[in-house]
């Protein structure tokens, strides 16, 4: 095991380099999942600086995930966004998927916007629809805060009990409303990967309490609740997991949901940043 990457030397000279490159301070993160690269279009005079620009960063892998922070504005509020996350299943440790989210902390994020492509672990949804996670169950086996804590950068045991703020669910629920829009509300379970799961293993899920099913952002979350950074995630689920439907899953699957709500995910996200 490695925590290496995550400490404060590290993350202060990946985020002056990021300074140096913007008179930005954001103060608003997001992290797009599969597919949802598109919403990067929505940041307004943006810098990009490619990942492996970065000091220390790592560099994503996956298909259909592209590797560059941007920073700019969205409705007049300072973000940086990271266009393609580090998940788990290419070999990088928790505190190394969970990296920029300690560089946002440094540059002044103060809220998250969390978003991941999910399988709807409970039968009632549907591909398409969209999920606000009000929790989630960290099955991933570790956690990006193992070894010895930084108190500098949060506390040793940080509390989970509002994981995702009910504030800022709040706040998505109002603006989807203005879209006449009803989100989903529930749990995300957070594996491994990369296999997706089997039916024993989903309905092992569901009896576990998940709605939602995923490989990533279990980590991201818990290093921002540390940080003291608040939490929003939507889900999109972009297919049934597995044994729902009689039929296999596939990437080109999750891809092709993903693109379809793009357009209704591109017009929530604008109206929820200026409520966070
Ligand atoms: N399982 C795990 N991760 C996923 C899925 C799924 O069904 N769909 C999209 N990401």
């Amino acid at each position: 095991m490695t925590t290496s990457k995550m400490n404060a030397g590290t993350i202060q000279e990946a985020a002056d380099y990021i300074r140096s490159k913007t008179d930005l301070t954001p103060e608003i993160g997001l992290i797009l999942g599969s597919g949802l690269g598109i919403l990067a279009n929505l940041i307004e005079d943006a810098v990009s600086i490619p990942y492996e620009d970065i000091p220390h960063f790592p560099v994503s892998t996956v298909e259909g995930h592209e590797g560059e922070l941007l920073i700019g504005t969205i409705k007049g509020r300072p973000v940086v966004m990271m266009k393609g996350r580090f998940h788990m299943y290419e070999g990088y440790g928790p505190e190394v998927t969970a990296f920029p989210v300690r560089v946002m902390k440094n540059l002044g994020v103060s809220g998250l916007l969390v978003t991941n492509a999910a399988g709807g672990v409970n039968t009632s949804f549907k591909p398409g629809d969209l999920m606000l996670l009000s929790d989630h169950l960290n099955l991933t086996g570790t956690s990006p805060l193992i070894g010895p804590n930084d108190s500098a950068l949060g506390v040793r045991f940080p509390d989970m009990s509002e994981a995702y703020s009910r504030r800022l669910r709040a706040a998505a629920k109002e603006a989807a409303s203005e879209h006449d829009f009803n989100f989903q509300e529930g749990v995300y379970a957070g594996l491994l990967g990369p296999t997706y799961e089997t039916p024993a293993e989903i309905r092992m899920l569901r009896t576990l309490g998940a709605d939602a099913v995923g490989m990533s952002t279990v980590s991201e979350t818990i290093v921002a609740r540390h940080a003291g950074i608040e939490v929003l995630g939507i889900s999109c689920i972009t297919n049934m997991a597995a044994g729902i439907l009689d039929q296999p899953l596939s990437h080109d699957e999750v891809m092709e949901t993903a693109d379809m709500v793009k357009e209704k995910f591109l017009g929530l996200v604008l109206s929820i940043i200026p409520k966070m």
